[in-house]
This record gives structure tokens, sequence and C-alpha cells, in this order.
């Protein structure tokens, strides 16, 4: 990863923050990181709406709750429509797995790691993107969609085989979804100059995350995790540290900036051209063809 040196902030202190008032949904916030960073917000004032397939924060004041399976696109558009976009300060996508070691398709034909960690982003932020933040007071940044996931790293992805059906490795498959995430963030910088859109690449962190790759009861799916917690940041300090970014008007004129695990800005993979994005895009539209679910423009 490169270093984006045109682009700082400054950091204030995450137990100063006052987030009194704002208006923030994570989708995927029920694990993970989103609920590290679901249940920092909402500690510092923030009303959240987490989704998910598990609600683990009932008795935490200010956490609301809608459940949905992402895999399926129908339900990310109906959540998309559920969720007050007009009202929102701050959207952000932290949902996502990782391909199992065998290729899994979803009821709707698609391949459950592109559906989890990437389609199911597209379809709502293209439904929810034009309302976004439309009916808040005014005198506040614009409002911010944060996409999680891992960019700056060099992946473009294969948009010959995004469904992975003439061939599937997880890693490769696994790559396509990240590719996907930086692409829709540098594709909504543009196609949104209301809003800013902003990715976040947080390193390696131990969550649930490599549960499907490597079986969540296995040895060594638990082995794994434990050396990460003990050479990593956990979620919650990540959550900390990464929250004073997301809110910071320093950055109000960067919309398609991404940022490392430090916050620090970096640059976006190189190969990820004009060109390859709309072909990207496409082979993603295409696949949403064989489903209920049309793309928003
Ligand atoms: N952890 C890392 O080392 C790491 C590294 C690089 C990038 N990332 C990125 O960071 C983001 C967050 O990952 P994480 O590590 O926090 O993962 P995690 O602990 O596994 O949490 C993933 C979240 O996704 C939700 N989710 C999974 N399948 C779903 C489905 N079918 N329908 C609805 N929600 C679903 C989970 O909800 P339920 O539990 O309710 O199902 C959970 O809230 C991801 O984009 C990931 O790619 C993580």
């Amino acid at each position: 990863m490169k270093r984006d040196k045109k682009i700082a902030w400054s950091r204030i202190s995450s137990s100063s923050l006052n987030l009194k008032g704002m208006q923030v949904a994570i989708v995927g916030g029920t694990g993970g990181i989103g609920r590290a960073l679901s249940r920092f917000m909402s500690s510092r004032g923030a009303t959240v709406t987490v989704v998910g397939q598990t609600f683990r924060d009932s008795d935490v004041p200010g956490i609301q709750f809608i459940k949905a399976d992402l895999s399926l696109m129908s339900e990310a558009q109906r959540v998309a429509r559920l969720l007050p976009a007009e009202m929102l300060d701050l959207l952000i996508f932290t949902a996502g797995i990782f391909a199992g070691p065998k290729r899994e398709e979803t009821p709707e034909g698609i391949e459950r790691d592109l559906a989890v960690s990437y389609l199911n982003r597209l379809v709502m932020l293209r439904e929810m993107a034009p309302r976004l933040g439309e009916k808040r007071p005014k005198g506040r940044i614009k409002p911010r969609v944060i996409v999680m996931a891992y960019p700056g790293a060099g992946q473009i992805g294969t948009p010959g085989d995004l469904n992975a059906e003439k061939s599937y490795k997880s890693m490769p498959q696994h790559m396509n979804t990240v590719a996907g995430n930086e692409i829709l963030v540098l594709d909504a910088a543009k196609r949104y100059p209301q809003i800013n859109v902003f990715g976040l690449n947080p390193g390696l962190i131990k969550t649930n995350i490599r549960s499907n790759l490597l079986g969540q009861d296995s040895l060594r799916f638990r082995l794994l995790e434990r050396i990460i917690g003990l050479m990593t940041k956990s979620a919650e300090v990540y959550a900390e540290q990464i929250a004073p970014l997301l809110v910071t008007s320093d950055i109000e004129k960067h919309s398609g900036a991404m940022f490392d695990s430090k916050g620090q800005a970096i640059l976006p993979s190189e190969g990820l051209t004009d060109s390859h994005i709309k072909k990207f895009i496409a082979a993603s539209a295409l696949l949403l063809s064989n489903t209920t679910v049309r793309l928003a423009s």
C-alpha cells in the first residue's frame, strides 16, 4: 500500500468525540468491526441502526436492529428501502465473509462471498445514495458512505468471471470482492457529487471473518485468530481510533479517498482505470439481471 501524502486530517481524541444527534446505519454492524463501531459511536451519542443476521446489543441504548440475510439481493433492496436514508449522516458497510474452500451459490445464483461481501453493497448504495441525508438539518458535513474492505492492495478482480463459474479458488474469489469494494468507492465518488464516499482498510483484526474459510470450530481458525489477536489491535481499539476520521470535516473535499488501518490516506490500486471500473460494474449488473433486483442508476 502506498501513502497518499496529499490528504491529511487532524485527529481529535475519541474521548472528546461528540456524536449527539448523528444518525448512523451500519450494514454488518452486528459483529466484528461493525459492531465495535456501532457500540463506540452509540456510546458517544449517535443513534445507530445495525443490519445483520444476529442482534447482540439489545441491551445497548441507541442501537436499533434490522434483521436481513444480505446474501440475497432482494433482501439488500428491501433493507435499502427500509433504512431512513434521507435522515442518515453516515452509512457504513462492513458486512462480509470469506470465500469458503468450495464454491457456494445463493438461491439467486450468485457465488456467496461475492453476494455477501460486495454485491449487496452495490445494490444498497445505488438505492440509497440519491436520497442520502437530504432531509437532515442544514449546516452539517455532506452525508457519508464508508466502505470497509481491503483497498489499495493492488486487486482489480476478474470481471470476466465474477461469479467464479469458470474456475473457483477461495482467495482469488475473495479478491473479486476486495476489488469490487474499491471500485464501489471510486465509482460512487464520481457518480454522486452530493455525498462523500470513502474506503477503509482495517488491516488484520481478530474477528469472525475467516470462519467460513477455515471452519468456525476448527483448531486452525482458533489458532490463527489467537495469533492475530496477539499481534494486532482489537476491533474495539480500531473502532475508537478510526471513529474520529469518519466524522472529520478535514476530508470533506476528498471523496473517493481510502485510508489504512491507522487512518492514513492511501492511494487507490493501480489498474483501477475508468474502463476497468466500467467493465466490472457492467459485469455486476449482468449478474443482478438473473435476480429480481435491477441496479438503480
Ligand atoms: N478482520 C479482518 O482482519 C479484516 C481484514 C481486512 C478487511 N476486513 C473487512 O472488514 C469488514 C468487517 O469484517 P469483520 O472482520 O468485522 O467480520 P465479522 O466479524 O465476520 O463481521 C461480519 C459482519 O457481517 C455480517 N454478515 C455476514 N454474513 C451476513 C449475511 N449473510 N447477512 C447479513 N449480514 C451478514 C455479520 O453479521 P451476523 O454475525 O449477524 O451474521 C457481521 O455483522 C469486512 O468488509 C471485511 O472484509 C476485515
